[in-house]
């Protein structure tokens, strides 16, 4: 199987589903915990077969089918192993990102072993794609990290879905002004 290095705009949110995307949101880990679908802070897994969630989670499930039906669709021929949603909502101050390590690092989400794919979507600031940094060779330890000051990235605008392998390099983007944030990450693993 080829796998796409590029990120791919899939589609934006509707005037009505933006809205419902950028209510105020919250974990709910207790229904969380009691559906077996803890994983640990922000990221859950959803299962596979018939991609559960609680009702908690309904403002994002516009985003989340529209992922699953482009994925599905390309995809359907591979064995899914998981799929993980990663949600952030949270201010973020001007010049920092809502990434815990600092906005100078693309990294890769895998490390390349089996078919992985990402699907993202946030109203503020869209996730900075570098497809021009050749990916790692497969099996590399937790995927690479490269620095990326100054150089071109590809952006999308807010509530754009876009998708891209997981060995596409990325980062969460530096703010160019202070604000709220809500970022969606979908990730369907596949079967080696
Ligand atoms: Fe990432």
């Amino acid at each position: 199987m080829s796998i796409a290095t590029y990120p791919e705009l899939v589609c934006t949110l509707d005037d009505h589903e933006q809205q419902e995307f950028s209510k105020p949101f919250h974990h709910d880990w207790e229904i969380l915990k009691a559906a077996n679908l803890f994983l640990g802070i922000e990221e859950i897994a959803i299962r596979p077969i018939e991609f559960w969630l609680p009702e908690s989670y309904v403002q994002f499930f516009p985003a989340i089918a529209l992922a699953i039906r482009h994925e599905r669709a390309v995809r359907g021929d591979l064995a899914l192993d998981e799929t993980l949603l990663t949600i952030r909502q949270n201010q973020v101050s001007r010049g920092r990102s809502q990434q815990q390590v600092g906005t100078r690092y693309a990294h890769q989400d895998s490390d390349g072993k089996r078919p992985e794919r990402f699907y993202t979507i946030s109203d503020n600031q869209s996730t900075h794609y570098y497809p021009e940094i050749p990916p790692l060779p497969a099996a590399t330890p937790s995927g690479g990290q490269a620095e990326v000051t100054d150089r071109p990235y590809v952006a999308f605008d807010a509530y754009d879905l876009v998708h891209a392998s997981a060995l596409t390099y990325h980062r969460s983007p530096p703010m160019p002004e202070g604000g709220m944030r809500t970022f969606l990450r979908l990730t369907f693993k596949y079967e080696e």
